[in-house]
């Protein structure tokens, strides 16, 4: 088996694999040929990944091919993902497998990877801090309290189809929020949707919040002060 005559020289790939949904369904010469073995890193590049995948994924592959990932990565940024970012090289599990990267609870990590990361954010001018702010919103305290259901990056910004906020087709663009909420806040007045997901506590950002933490640290250490003093006068009066 051809497998077995990979297995000499690369056990953990083929141990990987071995694990993965694609085990029993194809063989490693699918993706890298027959006789010259081919290295995606070596010949053609990153581009050609997606090309792999989606000829047996073509669903999948052409909403990928829509997103503004699959576009940056054709402009040549190579920190854009392609399929094997966000669903690993061969341990490929289904998104129901809780040791999945796409399965719900490990997705806000996946896409972490780059939209937490301040090299890429900064260089290619995307929103910073989106897996921190996303954690301290309601949706996630309650995926990390467990609940599975709770929305995750990909419920609001689809997993494929990723767009921009600013293009139209986006599940993000102003116009199609309510639609974007509504699939699990049915029947609501979603006023809501006018406020920020992602709030970052900056000036020039979310002045409100902003304006909110200050008052409250200067609040509460005017008040913890306040109580130090009353202790302090409490005592002299005692001593007397
Ligand atoms: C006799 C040992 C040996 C066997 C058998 C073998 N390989 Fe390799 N392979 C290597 C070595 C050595 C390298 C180069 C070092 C590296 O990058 O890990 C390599 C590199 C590769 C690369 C490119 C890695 C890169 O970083 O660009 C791929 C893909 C690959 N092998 C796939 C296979 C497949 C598929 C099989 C089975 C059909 C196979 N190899 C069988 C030793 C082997
Ligand atoms: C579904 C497609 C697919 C299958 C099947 C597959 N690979 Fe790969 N393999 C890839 C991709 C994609 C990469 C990443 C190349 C890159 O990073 O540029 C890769 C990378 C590699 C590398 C380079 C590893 C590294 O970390 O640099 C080796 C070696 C390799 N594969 C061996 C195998 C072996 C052995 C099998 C069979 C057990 C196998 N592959 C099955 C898609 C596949
Ligand atoms: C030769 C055809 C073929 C290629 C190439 C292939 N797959 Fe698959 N893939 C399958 C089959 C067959 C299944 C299992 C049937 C199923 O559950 O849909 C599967 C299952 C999957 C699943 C789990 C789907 C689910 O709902 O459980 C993911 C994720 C996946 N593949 C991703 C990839 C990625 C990423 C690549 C490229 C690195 C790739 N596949 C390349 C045939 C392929
Ligand atoms: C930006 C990250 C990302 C990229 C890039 C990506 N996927 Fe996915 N994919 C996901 C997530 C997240 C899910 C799980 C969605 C869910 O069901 O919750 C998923 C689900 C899947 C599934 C399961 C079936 C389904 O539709 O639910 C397949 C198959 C799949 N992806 C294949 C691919 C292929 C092929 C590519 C490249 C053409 C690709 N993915 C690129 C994140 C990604
Ligand atoms: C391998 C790194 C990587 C991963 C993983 C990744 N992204 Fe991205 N993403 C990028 C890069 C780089 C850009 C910027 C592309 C550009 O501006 O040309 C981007 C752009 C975006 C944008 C558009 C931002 C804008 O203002 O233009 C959204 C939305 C987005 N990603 C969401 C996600 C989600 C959701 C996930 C997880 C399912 C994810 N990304 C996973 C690298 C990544
Ligand atoms: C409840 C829905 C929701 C969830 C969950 C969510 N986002 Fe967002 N995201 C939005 C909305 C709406 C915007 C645009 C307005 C804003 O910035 O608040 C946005 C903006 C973004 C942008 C900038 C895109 C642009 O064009 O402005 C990126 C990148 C992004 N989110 C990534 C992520 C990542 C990564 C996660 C998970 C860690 C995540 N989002 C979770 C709704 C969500
Ligand atoms: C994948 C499903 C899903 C999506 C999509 C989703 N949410 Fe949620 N949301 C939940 C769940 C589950 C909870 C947990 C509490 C509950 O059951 O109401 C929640 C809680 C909330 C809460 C706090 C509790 C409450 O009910 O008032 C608000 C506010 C909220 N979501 C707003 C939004 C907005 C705005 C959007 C669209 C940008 C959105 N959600 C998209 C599933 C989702």
């Amino acid at each position: 088996m051809v497998r077995a005559f990979c297995q000499a020289c690369h056990p953990d790939i083929v141990k990987n694999f071995e694990k993965s949904v694609h085990f029993g369904e194809l063989e490693c010469y699918e993706c890298h040929g027959k006789h010259r073995t081919v290295s995606f890193k070596i010949y053609g590049g990153k581009i050609l990944i997606e090309e792999k995948c989606s000829f047996c994924h073509e669903n999948e592959g052409k909403d990928y091919k829509e997103s503004i990932h699959f576009t940056s990565l054709r402009k040549g940024i190579r920190d854009a993902p392609t399929c094997i970012d966000c669903h690993s090289e061969h341990k490929i599990l289904s998104p129901l497998s809780p040791e999945s990267p796409v399965y719900p609870l490990q997705i806000p990590e996946t896409c972490a990877k780059c939209h937490e990361n301040t090299r890429i954010t900064s260089l290619y001018g995307v929103p910073p801090r989106r897996f921190s702010t996303y954690k301290e919103s309601y949706h996630g305290i309650f995926l990390y309290k467990g609940e599975v259901h709770a929305a995750n990056c990909v419920s609001c910004h689809e997993y494929h189809k990723i767009l921009p906020s600013d293009n139209p087709k986006s599940s993000i663009h102003p116009a199609n929020l309510v639609e974007t909420c509504s699939k699990c806040h049915k029947g609501r007045d979603w006023k809501l949707t006018g406020g920020k997901i992602h709030v970052e506590a900056k000036k020039e950002v979310s002045p409100g919040v902003y304006a909110v933490r200050i008052f409250y640290i200067f609040f509460i250490g005017f008040l913890a002060f306040m109580f130090l003093f009353h202790i302090i006068l409490d005592l002299r009066r005692r001593k007397k």
